[in-house]
């Protein structure tokens, strides 16, 4: 789908919410003809988490040449693109203010219109990319390291949010447990690969349920009982089964996911299901997903780990839909660390 006049949309996308310094440049909302990621991973590692002023640093020490490498991988100049998407928030204010003041920046000096992103709706959007023949209306259950939401997507823009955890974010859940059993950060993907060795149903872990709010998330209950399992083997002198307790705790997590959100699916009436965020590259939530859906007839839907991270590909395939509603920032754009979904 091209712009009213049948032309093509060319958009630079900048991601620097958290720990990736990312640029990409997309065609028409679903082509990705550049994904350029720069990790700092190995920088917050020394420190078992993400640093906000070492993260702020950073992007301001590669942001140019992320965008330079974009430019080049697509094989287009400024001259070429249509406008400049950016996420704006939510996220570390530090680090979100070296993206928006770059696409500031190239917005201002290229005379190009400037469209700001919300993260989440661009981690939904990611569903875009690889299947062109998703549209809305769509359940998409969004995982990340600092979100957990079930979001009813509407149209495109167009969100509500119908159910969010009470405390930690499901990815928080797995660092803050890989840590516990000694893997380091980030703990999803280690996690992920360490259950693969273990028994799912070793132990039983809670699976946290709120009264009057059957869609809602508490993960912070699991990541307690966790850690107490753990102090209580070691204050008995028992050895503890690394393997077996990432695999129970995965195994909580993934069935309280995918439980509330085929409920949801159910009470809705939707037809097509999506998962989003970086926990959504988790293998066990998405053959479980995938199953869950089958069983009930429902498309399902999940973006390659890559894009389930974050990246500027989804920036601006969100950004696309966000340009044709008319969506334009102005260069009082600024960051918004808390900013609401759906807000503009
Ligand atoms: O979406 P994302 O890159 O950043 C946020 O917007 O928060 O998500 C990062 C989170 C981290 O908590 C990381 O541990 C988790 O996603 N994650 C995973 C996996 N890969 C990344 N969690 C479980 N299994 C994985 N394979
Ligand atoms: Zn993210």
């Amino acid at each position: 789908m091209e712009n009213a006049q049948g032309k093509d949309v060319l958009i630079l996308a900048i991601e620097s919410s958290c720990d990736e310094t990312a640029a990409a440049v997309v065609k028409n909302g679903r082509e990705v003809l550049s994904n350029v990621i720069s990790s700092q991973i190995e920088l917050h590692k020394l420190f078992g988490g993400v640093v906000p002023e070492i993260a702020s640093r950073k992007h301001i020490e590669k942001i140019n040449e992320v965008i330079e490498e974009a430019l080049c991988d697509a094989g287009v100049t400024l001259d070429d693109l249509d406008a400049v998407g950016v996420t704006y928030g939510p996220g570390l204010v530090g680090a979100l203010l070296v993206g928006v003041a770059e696409a500031k920046a190239i917005s201002y000096a290229k005379k190009l219109p400037l469209v700001g992103v919300h993260h989440i709706e661009g981690h939904i959007s990611a569903n875009y990319i690889e299947n062109k023949n998703l549209e809305p209306p769509f359940l998409c259950m969004v995982v990340s390291g600092g979100h957990t939401h079930l979001v009813l997507v509407k149209d495109y823009g167009v969100y509500e949010i119908i159910g969010r955890t009470r405390d930690d974010a499901a990815g928080e859940a797995f660092d803050k447990v890989a840590r516990a059993i000694g893997l380091g950060y980030p703990g999803g993907p280690k996690i992920d690969k360490l259950a693969k060795e273990g028994n799912p149903k070793a132990i039983v872990f809670p699976k946290a349920h709120i009264d009057g709010a059957p869609l809602d998330f508490s993960f912070s209950g699991i990541k307690s009982a966790v850690l107490n399992y753990i102090n209580g083997c070691k204050m008995k002198g028992e050895a503890i089964n690394e393997a077996d307790i990432a695999a129970s705790f995965q195994n909580a997590v993934v069935e309280v996911i995918v439980e509330k959100t085929m409920a949801a699916a159910k009470e809705l009436g939707m037809k097509q299901v999506c998962l989003a965020g970086g926990v959504a590259s988790n293998s066990a939530l998405r053959e479980a997903m995938k199953n869950a859906c089958e069983a009930a007839k429902l498309d399902f839907y999940y973006p390659s780990p890559v894009l389930c991270t974050d990246n500027a590909a989804m920036i601006g395939a969100a950004a696309y839909y966000e340009y044709l509603a008319g969506t334009r920032h102005g260069l009082d754009l600024n960051a918004v660390p808390n900013l609401k979904i759906g807000q503009r």
